[in-house]
């Protein structure tokens, strides 16, 4: 199998090359600061097995998923999964999904799977798709935030199958996997964007190229009866609805909790805004400000000849706009503006996920 993509980016680079190489193997308990350096890795059937044995021996491993980068730990091993929480910077009781090599673990995982989520699994898995589904008696408290409840992912990017096949011959049966980014900041779509949020305190990170989809997975509540939609993803309501018979319901306040669904998640430093097309081109018409304060990720809007600050025309199409969004905020976000303007996408089934990521990364401003 071909699984080693030309790198993009950095390529075996040591962020840390003053200190003494570690792997964070043996201080289970140890702080995160003890971790070892971090390097990014061309996912090379090598590096996956070594990912595999730093994952068993339990460390943390940054990998590549078709949403966005994970950064994963055993989920069965509560050290490793604590120092997740300790490098994102995350509050304790968040639960964290768990990353299957297949369909067929879900009952090492769940104590229930009624009709829709094997539908569901069926249709969807490998994919960008996260059930919550009542958790198994033996699903560790650190992995659920406490929750009677569990979220399970199968992913399909093919680096992500290798390193989870890998782990379940070496015993493990899971990888408990946030999206690889500080708390409250936009996730990594690439092994660069990783280690950058990261640097030393992740043991390794698997490079695999740009995520796919770029924005995270579409988690399906099971646990109630009536299949819920807690985040928008990819895979939208419409494809939901066709596999579960009817559209599944949307948020309410009861849900369980998921970090990604406060209002203020995924947001960039500086203060971005949502603008309409039409507004847009007025307000640049009209600009006061310096220019140099101004950054725009426009979609339809042409630049203005006279505009110097810092532009990046989006893709038109949904799916393009979507995989390349997280990596076109950051990059604006490091041009030292003191505002993202961001041209309000269309409505409709196909933006609802880049919508809501762009809601919440808008949030400060409303
Ligand atoms: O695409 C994705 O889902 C990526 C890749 C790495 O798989 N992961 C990801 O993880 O986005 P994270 O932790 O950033 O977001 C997962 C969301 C969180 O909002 C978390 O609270 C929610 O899923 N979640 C996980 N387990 C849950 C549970 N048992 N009940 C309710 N929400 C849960
Ligand atoms: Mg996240």
């Amino acid at each position: 199998m071909e699984i080693a993509r030309a790198p993009r980016g950095r390529r075996r680079k040591d962020l840390n090359s003053t200190k003494s190489p570690g792997t964070g193997v043996g201080d289970a308990a140890g702080p995160v600061e003890n971790l070892g350096q971090s390097a990014v890795d061309a996912a090379t059937a090598e590096q996956i097995e070594r990912a595999a044995q730093l994952l068993h021996a339990g460390a943390l491993i940054a990998f590549p998923t078709e949403t966005v980068y994970g950064l994963g730990a055993d989920a069965r091993n509560a050290d490793a999964v604590r120092r997740i929480f300790a490098a994102k910077g995350r509050p304790a009781e968040h639960p964290v999904i768990v990353h299957l090599a297949s369909a067929d673990l879900m009952p090492r995982w769940a104590r229930e799977i009624d009709a829709s989520a094997q539908a569901l699994a069926r249709a969807f898995w490998p994919g960008p798709l996260t059930l919550i589904l009542p958790r198994a008696a033996t699903v560790l408290d650190v992995v659920t935030g406490g929750q009677d409840s569990v979220g399970l992912r199968v992913p399909g990017h093919p680096v992500a199958q290798a390193l989870l096949a890998r782990l379940l011959d070496l015993g493990g049966d899971g990888i408990a996997a946030p999206s690889a980014n500080r708390f409250g900041r936009i996730s990594a779509t690439n092994a660069r964007h990783v280690a950058e949020e990261f640097g030393d305190a992740v043991a390794m990170v698997l490079d695999g190229g740009s995520s796919r989809h770029g924005i995270e997975s579409t988690i399906v509540d099971l646990t109630s009866g009536e299949p819920a939609l807690l985040r928008p993803g990819a895979i939208t309501v419409e494809a939901l609805g066709r596999v579960l018979g009817a559209a599944p319901r949307l948020p309410s306040s009861q849900s369980p909790r998921a970090s990604g669904t406060l209002a203020s998640h995924y947001a960039p430093q500086a203060a971005a805004r949502l603008i309409a097309p039409h507004e847009l081109i007025h307000a640049l018409a009209t600009l006061t400000k310096p220019v140099a304060r101004i950054a725009v990720l426009a979609r339809s809007v042409a630049k203005p000849t006279k505009f110097s600050g810092s532009w990046i025309d989006a893709p038109r199409e949904s799916a393009a706009y979507a995989q390349e969004l997280y990596a076109n905020l950051r990059t604006l976000d490091t041009r030292g503006a003191d505002e993202i303007w961001i041209e309000t996408p269309p409505d409709g089934p196909d933006w609802v996920a880049v919508n809501d990521r762009l809601r919440r990364a808008t949030h400060r401003q409303l």
